[in-house]
């Protein structure tokens, strides 16, 4: 098999196809993991992952987080987060409607993420697409004096947000129990981080875990965030990503946004498998 890479988008994303991710060489992880680093969303298609492979090829890329919600967590592999709207004899199978909101995966975390790696095992047959907006695309389109303005500034993040602002807005939305929230209190982030191996700055806020700016009044903060977000989503820093089965898409939470949209009917299975990987560039 040759492995074979095509950039989709100027600011982001890439295909690559002609590669095993369960039989890799160190070359040609060397060659994902650049590509990773590259492109910030890399999709690589036609994998035939068991929840073990899944964890091992992400392990490839550095330790792995466990998500806060316990219940939603792959029993043997709880490295593994289930996203799913499949009910199965009457125990749902996933965290259903996740992530439809615009976030970097657990920025409310104290030690934030590297990465994510998903594996579609169900998709609709029309929707559920995941949306991606590139953080250092978006920095750099910005003014002098707005990067200016930016630096040094620092953002307050907390898993509470989401769901509050969001989530909870969704109908048929499972609560989330208060302990869930208790175990992660909120945690700050610089506004702006340097990617530690692309040396590019990036955004490091988002509407879904970012509560606000701590050195702005509420009613600032809450304009210059509104401002980042418009610019941050110009189509220009955007890729939409539409799945198929036995995808498997890694993204860079250091440098990306992603919002799964929810557009798809509910008797149209969607069942995602997904690690996330920790930035051990931020302890
Ligand atoms: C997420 O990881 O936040 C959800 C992404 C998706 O389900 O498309």
């Amino acid at each position: 098999m040759t492995m074979h890479c095509r950039q989709m988008t100027p600011a982001l994303g890439a295909e690559i196809t002609g590669v095993d991710i369960t039989d890799l060489d160190n070359q040609t992880f060397d060659a994902i993991y650049e590509s990773f680093n590259k492109h910030s969303v890399v999709v690589i298609r036609d994998q035939h992952l068991t929840p073990e492979q899944h964890v091992a090829f992400s392990r490839r890329f550095g330790k792995l987080m466990i998500h806060v919600l316990k219940d939603e967590l792959l029993e043997e592999h709880p490295e593994i987060y289930k996203l799913s709207n499949v009910v199965k004899d009457g125990k749902a199978q996933g965290r259903p409607n996740a992530g439809q909101y615009w976030h970097s995966d657990l920025t409310y975390e104290e030690t934030p993420s590297k990465g994510s790696v998903m594996h579609a095992l169900e998709v609709p047959e029309s929707g559920g697409d995941t949306m991606f907006s590139h953080t250092a695309a978006a920095y750099e389109g910005l003014s002098d004096a707005m990067k200016a303005f930016l630096e040094e500034k620092t953002a307050i993040h907390e898993f509470r947000h989401a769901y509050e602002k969001f989530t909870k807005r969704i109908p048929g939305t499972v609560p989330i129990p208060e302990e869930a929230f208790a175990a992660r209190p909120p945690v700050e982030h610089p506004v702006i981080r340097t990617h530690p191996e692309t040396g590019r700055k990036c955004l490091f806020v988002n509407p879904g875990f970012t509560v606000r700016i701590k050195e702005l009044s509420f009613d600032e903060s809450d304009a210059v965030l509104e401002h980042l977000y418009r610019h941050m989503t110009k189509p220009q820093y955007f890729y939409r990503h539409s799945w198929q089965t036995r995808d498997v898409v890694l993204w860079d939470n250091r440098s990306l946004m992603h919002c799964a949209v929810g557009d798809y009917a509910p008797e149209q299975r969607r069942h995602m498998h997904r690690t996330t990987i920790m930035d051990s560039d931020a302890v």
